[in-house]
């Protein structure tokens, strides 16, 4: 389940720092209030971690960037509105 927690927490992670890239220069607005939405994310993905090293010991990193990265190109696959 935290490892569940961590790969949904970096998922949003990558999906905000996307937009954040998207929007640069073109909308500072809207990037300065997802970089704001995005760092008490990093803050929440730091936390899973820390559990899941206290319950599980060190994870498999490997294991967590491939869910994220499987996720994410999941998620880009979807009909898009
Ligand atoms: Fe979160």
């Amino acid at each position: 389940m935290i490892k569940q927690d961590l790969v949904a927490e970096r998922v949003a992670i990558e999906t905000y720092r996307e937009m954040v890239r998207y929007f640069g220069e073109k909308d500072p607005t809207s990037r300065i209030l997802l970089e704001r939405i995005l760092a008490p994310e990093e803050e929440h993905a730091n936390d899973m971690h820390d559990l899941l090293v206290a319950h599980e010991g060190r994870p498999d990193a490997g294991e967590v960037v491939a869910s994220v990265i499987i996720r994410i190109e999941s998620f880009r696959l979807l009909p898009q509105p």
